[in-house]
């Protein structure tokens, strides 16, 4: 008999199960759409594929340094120059395996066993399972109305009074996954300065930069150099099966970061880094999806209320509208286990993202084509009736 580690105890992504009873339902022949997982349905843009196309005709595809290929490396330093007007040494990324990897570099490189880690609740469920199965402790701050959705200097003293506990790090999507909230300049710097101030390392999850429909985009690298910045090709750039993300490291993380990376991944695909590297001058392509995803939210935004499924938070960014369904039901499972069966729409049930309130919620991606959209919520209006 084999035993178990404590730490594989993880809760399952129960978008992820969603999706593979969808596809299970679609290959039975049912016309399925999926709302349930945030990505979106376009191709990584055509200079990428060309890339990519080149690269596999001319070369062997290796290993690359750990923190990736220098040719990428100094295209992402020079797109913070030119989005955030802050300069960044190229030596400063490190090139991952997605923001997944990132996630994981990044807590080891930072925190033991035990240390305290802050998380906003509703928020992406894989932080929760990273953190627990790294052996971390998980302090979740709700995120409400009243907190403008975003963690704040306030929220973040009651958690760490309520955990009787100091916190080590504080990690922050914006825009946010499910809620959407884009946190805006002033209330980033006021987070970003609380936790300098007390020795807390902060981390920014900006994989949805670039789909920020509502407020400004601001990037942790123009507030701090001490902020370990996290993000990813997988959304604006529709890059998901690629697996390639990077981060912008603190000085002194570089090297911590570079060993871990060499051991645990060795380096991130070189044939996604040469996509990922030619992605950089595809934003004329990627911005008329943007305005697809726009066009999607901006429907949603006046359907979901209409049929009773009012929004928790605001849709200012990512492509995401968490919505409350208690006038149907109080188990978002129960909930996405029958519209899947009865009418083959998937979404995600709101418990992935709120262990605690997420029983009523349904978080449904709107990063799919404009009539796969219309056509799903025609369903779910008749269903509801
Ligand atoms: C907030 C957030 N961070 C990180 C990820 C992971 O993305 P990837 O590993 O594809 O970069 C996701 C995926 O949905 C997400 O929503």
């Amino acid at each position: 008999m084999i035993t178990l580690s404590k730490r594989s105890a993880v809760e399952p992504f129960h978008a992820m199960d969603v999706l593979a009873e969808a596809n299970r339902r679609r290959q039975a022949g049912r016309p399925v759409i999926s709302m349930a997982v945030g990505q979106p349905s376009h191709a990584a843009p055509k200079a990428s594929l060309d890339a990519a196309e080149a690269a596999l005709k001319h070369g062997r595809i290796g290993y690359t340094d750990a923190l990736g290929l220098r040719e990428l490396r100094e295209v992402i330093a020079t797109s913070y120059r030119l989005r955030h007007a802050t300069i960044i040494d190229p030596a400063r990324i490190a090139v991952t395996t997605g923001s997944s990897a990132a996630f994981n570099l990044a807590f080891l490189g930072l925190f033991d066993v035990g240390d305290a880690v802050a998380i906003a609740r509703p928020g992406y469920p894989a932080y929760r399972n990273i953190l627990k199965a790294l052996g971390l402790t998980v302090v979740e701050v709700p995120v409400t109305a009243e907190t403008g959705y975003t963690l704040t200097p306030a929220s973040l003293e009651r958690a760490e009074t309520r955990a009787g506990r100091k916190l080590k790090g504080v990690l922050l999507a914006s825009p946010a996954n499910p809620t959407g909230t884009v946190t805006g300049r002033e209330a980033l710097k006021r987070l970003i300065t609380y936790c300098d101030s007390r020795n807390i390392t902060f981390i920014s999850d900006e994989i949805y930069h670039g789909l920020t429909f509502v407020g400004e985009e601001t990037s942790a690298v123009e507030i701090s150099d001490n902020a370990v910045v996290i993000n990813s090709f997988s959304k604006y750039y529709c890059m998901t099966g690629w697996r390639i993300g990077w981060m912008v490291l603190p000085e002194t993380l570089i090297r911590p970061i570079e060993c871990l990376a060499q051991s645990m991944y060795i380096s991130a695909p070189e044939l996604s880094q040469l996509a990922a590297t030619a992605a950089f001058s595809a934003e004329e392509e990627l911005d008329v999806y943007k305005e697809s995803y726009r066009t999607n939210r901006d429907f949603l935004l006046s359907r979901l209320p209409e049929l009773g499924l009012p929004l928790v938070s605001p849709m200012d960014g990512a492509f995401y509208a968490y919505v409350d369904v208690s006038r149907y039901s109080n188990d978002s499972m129960e909930f996405a286990k029958l519209m899947l069966a009865e009418i083959d729409v998937a979404a995600t049930p709101g418990l992935d993202f709120d262990p605690v309130e997420g029983h009523r919620a349904m978080r449904f991606s709107y990063a799919g084509s404009e009539s796969d959209i219309a056509e799903a919520v025609g369903r779910i209006g008749g269903w509801l009736k």
